[in-house]
C-alpha cells in the first residue's frame, strides 16, 4: 500500500524512485564500494535501501544507526559488530548458499558463537577483524549504516575503518544513507585533505522532492488503490501544503484514505501529528543551543538575510559575536533544517516551516 507509514521494503509499494534503484544497481555491478543516499528528512531514504536491498540477492546488513545511538549515547563496537553479524545471517535466510557459507565463517571466528540467528559475542572483538573475516569469504557483501552521520559520536574512529576497508577489502561495499548531509559529509570528509577518506570516490544517490505531477499521481494512486474518490481540489491543496515531501504525502493519504478523515481534518491532524515528531527532532538540537530555535523561529517568520536573523535573535537572547552566530547558522544547514540559496535562508520543510513559526 502506497499510504502505508511505515518505511517500505517492497518495490510495489514504493512510488517512482526507478532513476534511483537503477543508480543504486549499477554502483553494485561495477563493483563499487561506497554509496551514499542522501537528502532531508522525510524524503523516503530508508525506504530505498530497504527495496535496494531486499532486491538484492546478496548478503547484506543493515543497521539504523541513529537508533543504535539514541539507545546507547555512543556507538559500541561490540554492539555494532553483533548487529551487522545478525542482520547478515538474516539476509541469507532465503539464500541456502550464502546461508551455510556464513555460519560457517562467523563460528569460526574466535569468540563468537551462533545459534539459529543470534550471535554471542565471548570477547572482545575488533570490527575490522571481522570485515576482514567477511572480504576473505570471496562473496560481495552488503554493509548499510541507515543515519550513518551518528557514527561521528563514538570514541572509535569509524571513518578511518571504513576509509581501510575501503582500500584493502574489495568485496565489501558501504552503504550510508544520511538525513543530516553537511552532517555526513564532514564525518566522511571525502574533500577534506586531514580526513582518512579523503579523495575516495562515494556515488551519490541523492532523492529529491517529488514534483507537483508526481505528488498528485502518487496521492491519485494511493487513493485508488484504496477505492476512494476525493475531489481534484483537495488533492491539489495538500499537494500545495506538502510540497512534494513524501513522508508527509503518505501521513496525509493515511489521515485521509485510510482513517477516512475529511481533507480539512487530515491536514490538522497531520499537522499535530507532526507537531510531536518535529518537537522531538528539534530538542535534540535544541539541547546544544537554545539559539537553534531562535533562529529558525527568526526564519520562519520571514527573515532570509544573515543580518536579519541575526538582528532577530540578538533582539531576544542579547548580543552574540559574529564569528559564533555564523557557525549556528552553518550547523542548521549541515543539519538539514535550514538551506541557503544566493545568500537567503530557508527551512526547506513547509511542515516544519508552519510548526516552528506557530508553537517555538
Ligand atoms: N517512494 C515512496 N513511495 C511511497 N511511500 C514512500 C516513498 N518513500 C517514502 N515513503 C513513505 O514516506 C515516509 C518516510 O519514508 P522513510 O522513512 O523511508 O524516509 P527517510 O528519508 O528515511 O526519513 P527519515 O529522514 O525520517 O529517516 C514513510 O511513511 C514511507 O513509507
Ligand atoms: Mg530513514
Amino acid at each position: 500500500m502506497l499510504f502505508e507509514i511505515k518505511p517500505k521494503s517492497r518495490r510495489k509499494d514504493l512510488y517512482d524512485r526507478e532513476k534511483e534503484l537503477k543508480e543504486f544497481g549499477d554502483a553494485l555491478k561495477l563493483g563499487e564500494n561506497l554509496i551514499l543516499i542522501l537528502g532531508i528528512r522525510r524524503l523516503g531514504k530508508s525506504s530505498l535501501l530497504n527495496v535496494a536491498l531486499n532486491e538484492l540477492k546478496l548478503p547484506y546488513a543493515k543497521i539504523d544507526v541513529r537508533s543504535l545511538y539514541f539507545t546507547f549515547g555512543t556507538i559500541p563496537q561490540d554492539v555494532l559488530v553483533r548487529e551487522i553479524l545478525e542482520s547478515l545471517l538474516r539476509s541469507t535466510r532465503r539464500f541456502r548458499k550464502f546461508r551455510v557459507g556464513l555460519e560457517r565463517l562467523v563460528d569460526s571466528i574466535e569468540g563468537i558463537e551462533v545459534s539459529g540467528l543470534k550471535v554471542r559475542i565471548g570477547r572482545k572483538v575488533h570490527l575490522i577483524d571481522i570485515l576482514e573475516k567477511i572480504d576473505s569469504w570471496g562473496e560481495r557483501v552488503i554493509i548499510a549504516f541507515d543515519e550513518a552521520q551518528y557514527l561521528r559520536f563514538s570514541g572509535l574512529q569509524y571513518d578511518g575503518l571504513i576509509a581501510y576497508a575501503i582500500d584493502n577489502l574489495p568485496n565489501v561495499t558501504f552503504v550510508l544513507t544520511g538525513s543530516e548531509v553537511g552532517m555526513l559529509h564532514d564525518f566522511l570528509g571525502l574533500d577534506n585533505p586531514k580526513k582518512p577518506l579523503f579523495g575516495r570516490y562515494a556515488r551519490e544517490i541523492v532523492l529529491e522532492r517529488f514534483s507537483r505531477d508526481k505528488s498528485i499521481d502518487f496521492l491519485i494512486k494511493g487513493f485508488s488503490e484504496l477505492s476512494i474518490d476525493v475531489p481534484q481540489d483537495e488533492i491539489e491543496d495538500a499537494v500545495e501544503k506538502l510540497d512534494g515531501i513524501v513522508g508527509w504525502l503518505t501521513m496525509y493519504g493515511y489521515l485521509r484514505g485510510v482513517r477516512k478523515l475529511s481533507h480539512e481534518e487530515a491536514l490538522s491532524e497531520l499537522l499535530n501529528m507532526a507537531r510531536s515528531l518535529v518537537r522531538e527532532e528539534l530538542d535534540k538540537i535544541l539541547s546544544h543551543s537554545k539559539r537553534y530555535g531562535m533562529i529558525l523561529k527568526a526564519v520562519s517568520l520571514g527573515n532570509e538575510r544573515w543580518s536579519e536573523i541575526k538582528e532577530f535573535v540578538e533582539s531576544k537572547t542579547g548580543r552574540i559575536n559574529d564569528a559564533k552566530f555564523s557557525i549556528l547558522l552553518r550547523n542548521l544547514v549541515k543539519y538539514g533544517y535550514l538551506d541557503k540559496i544566493s545568500g537567503k535562508y530557508r527551512i526547506p520543510d513547509p511542515i516544519v516551516r508552519e510548526i516552528i513559526r506557530r508553537y517555538c
